[in-house]
């Protein structure tokens, strides 16, 4: 039985080869459609400075969890993820949380498969898992049989790491986000400062060492909100943060004017979650996971409907390409529940968006002047 130093030492290796060859994984990328060849071809900010996603678009793991009490079978969840890599997605984001190591489960079925150099990989870390017939209540809609604790220690780090590859079947990871350690998360009862005093003598010296010893590529945070993130710039040394309900065409200033500068300025990237506002920008009636839209939100998003559809653009697909723009963000990673949903989004980065477009959406009051607009470049066109 191979002991599981030696486990975490093969994932090292693998993870260093990755590392140390580039041309490798531009060679390997798969030629398929002309769509997914784009999207397959790694993209490089030449402002980069440390490692960063190198696909401007990727695929979210957390409705393949089941978010918003939705079920996905499992033959859905497969058809979704093998539509994703047909469609040309090489970038995959999971968590431990997402449906208590359901989704964890579902993209390593698809991705043992498929040739490690040829995609990157990101999951989380903040809270273990552990077998049990009590399965706690959590909005996830058919979870699996696990408890779960929040433990941002460096032994839980590496421990949760470590449980990941063995969910996933995989030789390693590429980029570990510190999940959910945020001020909006009630199930912290207030206390997430303590548990970021507890990371930052924890989590974050270890993946910084877990990074030398080029067992993951980088790390960062993955929150809803600005103030970890500021944090976890001050007082360690990561390479790139997961900003989910943050920049999306709905509500975008603070990122603007506070995240992104701060990020640009420690060589930090950003990767886009929640791009759809979890499904908002997509017409459904919910905003973010906060069971309440805001006032005024729906009335904002029929304004820009209707100046879309003058366009003949559909809202979804400016406001994927919308995330893409600032030169900040390495990755949009929108989540996907339906097996077309995929390929539509991967379509949605094709298209050419007159920047006519985006200057009335600013003279309307509807997105910010100092907006970004995107680009062949930012889209991965
Ligand atoms: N704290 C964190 O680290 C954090 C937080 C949030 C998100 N994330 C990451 O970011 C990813 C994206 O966020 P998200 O999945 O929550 O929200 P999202 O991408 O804003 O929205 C996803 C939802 O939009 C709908 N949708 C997607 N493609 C569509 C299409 N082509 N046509 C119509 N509807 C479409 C689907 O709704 P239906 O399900 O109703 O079909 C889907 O569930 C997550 O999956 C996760 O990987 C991380």
């Amino acid at each position: 039985m191979i002991s599981r130093r030696k486990f975490v030492e093969k994932a090292a290796s693998s993870a260093a080869t990755f590392a140390v060859s580039p041309l490798l994984m531009s060679a390997t990328n798969v030629v398929q459609a002309s769509a997914s060849d784009k999207l397959s071809k790694p993209f490089y900010n030449s402002k980069a400075e440390k490692w960063k996603p190198p696909f401007k678009f990727g695929q979210g793991g957390a409705p393949l969890g089941g978010t918003n009490g939705l079920l996905v079978s499992d033959e859905e969840a497969r058809k979704t993820l093998e539509n994703a890599w047909e469609a040309g997605m090489r970038y995959y984001d999971t968590s431990p949380w997402y449906g208590l190591g359901l989704s964890e489960r579902r993209f390593g079925n698809l991705l043992h498969r498929k040739p490690r150099e040829e995609y990157v990989l990101s999951t989380k870390v903040g809270r273990i898992l552990t077998a049990s017939s009590k399965i706690p209540k959590t909005g996830w809609a058919q979870p699996d049989s696990f408890d779960y604790k929040y433990d941002y220690s460096a032994s839980a780090t590496r421990r949760s790491i470590e449980d990941s590859l063995q969910r996933l079947g995989i030789s390693s990871i590429d980029l570990v986000f510190i999940h959910d350690l945020s001020p909006d998360n009630g199930d912290m009862k207030n206390n997430w400062e303590e548990y970021f005093d507890q990371a930052a003598k924890g989590a974050m010296p270890e993946l910084v060492k877990m990074r030398e010893e080029g067992i993951i590529k980088a790390w960062g945070m993955g929150v809803n909100t600005l103030p970890p993130i500021l944090k976890a710039l001050e007082v360690s040394d990561p390479d790139v943060h997961l900003a989910a309900c943050q920049y999306t065409l709905l509500d975008h200033e603070e990122s603007l004017e506070k995240l992104f500068p701060a990020c640009e300025a420690k060589g930090n990237s950003i990767v886009v979650g929640s791009p759809l506002n979890n499904g908002f920008l997509a017409g459904e009636d919910r905003y973010n996971y906060s069971g309440k839209i805001p006032d005024g939100f729906k009335e904002k998003r029929a304004k820009m409907e209707k100046i879309a559809q003058s366009y003949k653009i559909d809202l979804r697909t400016a406001a994927l390409q919308f995330c893409s723009a600032p030169d900040t963000v390495a990755s949009v990673i929108p989540g996907a529940r339906k097996e077309n949903q995929p390929a539509e989004n991967v379509a949605s980065m094709q298209v050419k968006i007159p920047s006519d477009f985006w200057k009335e959406l600013k003279q309307e009051g509807l997105i910010a002047k100092n907006a970004p607009e995107p680009t062949e470049k930012s889209t991965g066109r």
